[in-house]
């Protein structure tokens, strides 16, 4: 299949192009480059020892879309292109809303004039808000609690739309849960620019000497230490959903799927985990809760496993160990 992966050089999408290359597909890229950079493209390109056509461009850019659709002949479309920090979210709302629901909608009406109908797209975990039950299964009811949430709940109801009016048409949502660790070459990874907002990306600058000591929001939740409980999972086994979820492709309709190991670690869990790796201790500090923060979300992998056959691999040491080894072959 030839496959146009939209933000193809961001942290998930690499490692989906990777998989993708792995599994004998062709890939075209499309990327603004606002949070990743063009050597990803030549990392791929090694670790793979495979080419990939790259773009930079935007995919709100209609007409950019266009001459991609003309000079290759796409067969789906996985769309990862997007604004995703939920703090600036809230600073940038409008910002958030133009870029993440006019680029899905961009690209909608170009796979229409061009006659592709199908597509993955990344939404969140973030869309069951504060779930009533663990775990979470995809039937629950959807809420948002930030703009970036709404972003990602809106785009699913817009491709639910898309779908309802056009039979042909094919989409795969894939709900991630909390995607961690770096491919083991250490070539690709998560960087994020300025302070990490995340927990693994802001551990691991810990580890490296750049932040002074990992501050827990939160240890008074009823959870099995007091700290916030999640559903870590490695990126690659992520990005190895994706390839899994392309059977859906052939079947329209809406298919949703949590993307999560249905196991959920608590931030001292992870912190432990991290040292290991890293062979040190780290320095620790108790902090108040973060606003907007719940006690514990993990996913009934239930679905992915028995429709799409996957299900994680990699565990939490893992995890650890791979983002461990990519921040130390990346150090700057
Ligand atoms: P990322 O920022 O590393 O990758 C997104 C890529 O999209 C970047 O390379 C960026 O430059 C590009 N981009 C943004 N807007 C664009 C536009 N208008 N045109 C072209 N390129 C554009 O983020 P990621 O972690 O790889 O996330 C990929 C997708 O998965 C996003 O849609 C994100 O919301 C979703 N997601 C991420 C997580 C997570 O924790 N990382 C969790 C759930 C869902
Ligand atoms: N945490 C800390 N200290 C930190 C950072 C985080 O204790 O410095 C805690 C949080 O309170 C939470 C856990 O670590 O209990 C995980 O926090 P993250 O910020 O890493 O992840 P979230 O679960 O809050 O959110 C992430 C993404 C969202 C996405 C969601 C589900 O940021 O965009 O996963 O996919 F919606």
């Amino acid at each position: 299949m030839k496959v146009f992966v939209t933000g193809g050089t961001g942290y998930i999408g690499s490692h989906t192009v990777v998989e993708l290359l792995n599994e004998g597909h062709e890939v075209v890229i499309a990327d603004n480059l606002s949070n990743s950079s063009a050597s990803a493209v030549d990392r791929i390109e090694e670790i793979t020892g495979k080419s990939v056509r790259f773009y930079k461009a935007d995919v709100c850019d209609k007409a950019a879309l266009r001459r991609i659709f003309e000079e290759n002949e796409i067969d789906l479309v996985i769309h990862f292109a997007g604004l995703k920090a939920v703090g600036e979210s809230v600073k940038i709302p409008v910002k958030y809303y133009r870029n993440n629901i006019d680029s899905t909608l961009s690209l909608l009406e170009t796979m229409e004039e061009k006659g592709v109908n199908k597509i993955i797209f990344s939404s969140s975990a973030t869309v069951y808000g504060d779930p009533a039950s663990l775990p979470v299964k995809e039937d629950f009811p959807l809420s948002a609690t930030n703009p970036y949430g709404a972003t990602k709940l809106f785009i699913e109801r817009i491709l639910k739309d898309a779908a309802a009016a056009n039979k042909d048409l094919s989409v795969v949502i894939l709900r991630y849960f909390n995607p961690v660790g770096a491919h083991a070459s250490g070539l690709i990874g998560e960087d994020p620019v300025g302070i990490p907002n995340n927990l693994a990306p802001f551990i691991a600058r810990v580890a490296s000497g750049d932040l002074p000591c990992v501050n827990v929001f939160g240890s008074d939740y009823p959870t099995k230490d007091g700290t916030g409980v999640r559903d870590y999972i490695h990126v690659v086994d992520l990005a190895k959903g994706h390839v899994a979820s392309l059977k859906k492709l052939s079947e329209a309709g809406v298919h949703i799927y949590n993307l999560g190991t249905g196991v959920g670690y608590s931030v001292l869990e992870v912190i432990r985990s991290f040292e290991k790796a890293c062979g040190k201790k780290l320095p620790v500090v108790m902090a108040p809760r973060r606003a907007g923060d719940v006690a514990a979300v993990y996913a009934s992998a239930e679905k992915a496993k028995k429709e799409l056959g996957w299900e994680a691999k990699l565990g939490l040491d893992e995890m650890c160990e791979s983002l461990w080894n990519f921040r130390v072959k990346n150090a700057k």
